[in-house]
């Protein structure tokens, strides 16, 4: 028998959902803070497998969550293609502002497979940390996301930078994107070798786009990575996160060949749902707010999600990721409440 994992990612539904959630390693837990500051810098603990791996597991040894997911960081591509990337305590990432062709003439595909090196040993050393009874997730940024934070220098209030260049020189975007694509696709299949079982596409800001700009920049580079994946591991189901991407689901669900569709915390189940095959796995999408509220609040908003999803093929997270204030017995809550469902 399968996984449960695989089994709603291959379009079946399975009761009660299997579970992980979003950033489920990270700053709401003791033993990660205490991990952290061992380590000091955040690059340096992606880097360290020894780190790194054992980061990843702390959320399974706590909750026995049905996934565990690689701890790294989408900017991490970047970084390995000699991109500047810097995490500054309470302000995000920092990169340098990307604007040119000389920008781009700086990326090096040659050095990615030495750069992520000691992350596939992380997954390799996560792999066998793990029992049967967890699938390892492994990821990439959507190569549209990971370009935001290029462009942008870092994060952004309206990502208008982007939004411009994308009208002002498409083309230049299309060849930034089709560095990250090509990259992200060797760095994903680099996974898979090392042990990963499912991949995640974070495009976690697809839903900025005019349709039109969402078919060029953010469908058009997933479907070429999935195209790759599927060719070189047929068997290995991928899910995809067009966070905030509201009604373009849809065709982000059609036109990309992924597996599944990850949902934010904004989306109607009950609408999101429809939008997409009904043997097509989903994931989500439980407000990560609503884990720090607890008690009723939490309880409710899980039983709606639940609800929602009965007789589907879906796995339970949430709309985005684990918030740092989360309290870790909140997190125990939810486990009991969607495995009891
Ligand atoms: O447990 C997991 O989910 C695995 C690890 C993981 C991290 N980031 C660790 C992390 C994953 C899958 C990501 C993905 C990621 N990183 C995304 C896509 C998902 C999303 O949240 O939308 C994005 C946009 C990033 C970029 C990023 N990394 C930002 C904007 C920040 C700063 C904001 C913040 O939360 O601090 C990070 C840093 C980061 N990535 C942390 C963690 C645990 C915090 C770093 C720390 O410990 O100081």
């Amino acid at each position: 028998m399968s996984h449960p994992v695989l089994r709603v990612l291959s379009g079946e539904p399975v009761w009660p959902p299997p579970m992980w959630l979003m950033r489920q390693a990270g700053r709401y837990l003791p033993e990660y803070r205490e991990l952290r500051a061992k380590a000091g810098d955040f690059i340096a603990l992606c880097t360290n497998p020894v780190l790194a791996s054992e980061v990843t597991l702390q959320p399974i040894r706590r909750y026995g969550f049905d996934a565990a997911i690689l701890f790294s960081d989408i900017l991490i591509l970047p970084w390995a293609l000699g991109y500047g990337l810097a995490f500054k305590e309470g302000e995000g990432p920092v990169l340098p502002r990307f604007a040119s062709e000389t920008d781009l003439a700086s990326l090096d595909p040659a050095r990615v497979a030495g750069a992520i090196a000691p992350i596939l040993e992380t997954v390799q050393r996560t792999r066998a940390g793990l029992g049967d009874e967890t699938v390892l997730i492994g990821f990439a940024g959507g190569p549209f996301t990971v370009s935001c934070y290029m462009v942008e220098g870092g994060g952004s209030k309206d990502f208008a930078r982007i939004r411009g260049l994308g009208y002002t020189n498409p083309e230049l975007l299309d060849r930034l994107i089709g560095i990250l694509t090509e990259s992200t696709i060797e760095y994903l299949s680099a996974q898979v070798e090392a042990g990963a079982q499912v991949l995640k596409v974070f495009d976690s800001w697809a839903g900025i786009l005019s349709p039109l700009q969402f078919r060029r920049f953010v469908i058009q580079p997933t479907a070429r990575i999935v195209a790759a994946l599927k060719a070189r591991h047929p068997t290995v189901p991928m899910i995809g996160f067009p966070r905030l991407a509201g009604l373009s689901a849809g065709i982000y669900a059609r036109d990309t060949g992924l597996d599944g569709v990850a949902f934010d915390t904004g989306a109607d189940l009950e609408r999101a749902l429809g939008l997409v095959p009904a043997r097509l796995a989903t994931q989500g999408n439980l407000d990560p707010l609503a884990v720090v509220a607890g008690g009723e609040a939490l309880a409710a908003e899980t039983r709606a999600v639940l609800d929602g999803v009965r007789g589907r093929p879906h796995i339970f997270n949430l709309g985005h990721g684990i918030v740092p204030q989360t309290p870790p017995e909140h997190v125990a809550d939810l486990v009991r409440y969607v495995r009891t469902a």
